[in-house]
């Protein structure tokens, strides 16, 4: 056995590595170098522990040659995704949401209800930020009916953003009149953390979706579209195959927000630039 090749149990080989590294890929679109092999295996350890196998063979033989595989998938994934998030994260696309998009979705139509969806949510600190903004627009400008869909790949984020409980110190960004406005705080002053308001929980529907499926299970077109921070973990083409399948459920004029990284460069789909990674359909 070569020194790379060596393993101790709770290490794991390169092919056990490369099957699973096949398997997180064609899953969910994470890229899956040799470098991580490192990390997968020490996320994952805990899964071995939990079946009480001895080592990454024994759990390997498990998932792929004894069916353990499609019991075992979502906690992989949950292992293997990266969920790092924050309230207001990019500021200035929520910036331009207020001042820009949502006056020019407004003025096109008459009486209209319009539809976001954040298609990588996390712990749901962004659609939480679009649910304060919307109820804070909606607050000053009259009347406007609206629905926010928030959809992950993981399901413990999605617990938790159902959930809506946040340790203190993670909602610093989210304006204090807006604190006041719509986050609880515990009553155990032990305890630092706040709470969601019920009326902005309200207005949000999670629901597991992955982004890799060739069609997405939600309803109709939407008026914008966050997908931020996840497509850097794709390779180009998983990319581009995402980026189409969001832009046919955006409305002609809606709004696609990417992370600050991602880009569309020499790609062809019917989106237009309309500010930092923030495009629009055409
Ligand atoms: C780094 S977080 C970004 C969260 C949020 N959009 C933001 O910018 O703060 C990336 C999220 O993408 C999710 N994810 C990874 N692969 C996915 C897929 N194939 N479909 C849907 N979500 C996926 C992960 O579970 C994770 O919660």
């Amino acid at each position: 056995m070569t020194g790379q090749d060596s393993h101790d149990g709770f290490q794991m080989s390169r092919a056990d590595f490369n099957r699973l590294a096949a398997f997180i890929n064609g899953y969910s679109g994470i890229r899956m170098p040799p470098t991580k092999r490192v990390m997968v295996e020490g996320r994952l350890r805990k899964r071995l522990r939990s079946h009480g196998f001895r080592d990454f063979e024994s759990y390997c033989r498990y998932l792929f040659d004894n069916g353990g595989l499609e019991d075992e998938a979502p906690h992989i994934i949950d292992a293997v995704t990266t969920n790092k998030t924050e309230f207001f994260r990019e500021q200035e696309h929520f910036h331009f949401l207020v001042d820009q998009a949502l006056p020019s979705l407004i003025a096109e139509r008459n009486a209209p209800t319009l539809k976001l969806w954040s298609a990588a949510c996390s712990i749901g600190a962004e659609p939480y930020t679009l649910a304060m903004i919307m109820a804070d627009y909606a607050r000053v400008r009259g009347a406007l009916r609206y629905s926010i869909l928030a959809t992950d790949l993981c399901m413990e984020v999605l617990q938790k953003a159902v959930a809506g409980i946040y340790p203190e110190d993670i909602v610093g960004p989210i304006p204090m009149e807006m604190r006041r406005r719509y986050l609880l705080r515990r009553r155990d002053d032990a305890v630092r953390q706040v709470r969601i308001a019920p009326e902005i929980r309200r207005t949000v529907r999670f629901a597991r979706l992955n982004l890799m499926d060739e069609v997405y299970s939600v309803e109709g077109f939407y008026d914008v579209i966050f997908c931020r921070n996840v497509l850097i973990y794709f390779d180009r083409a998983d990319q581009e195959a995402v980026l189409r399948r969001l832009a046919g459920h955006l409305v002609p004029g809606g709004y696609l927000f990417l992370g600050h990284s991602e880009t569309i460069t020499n790609m062809s789909l019917p989106l237009q630039p309309a500010g930092p990674t923030i495009f629009t359909k055409v």
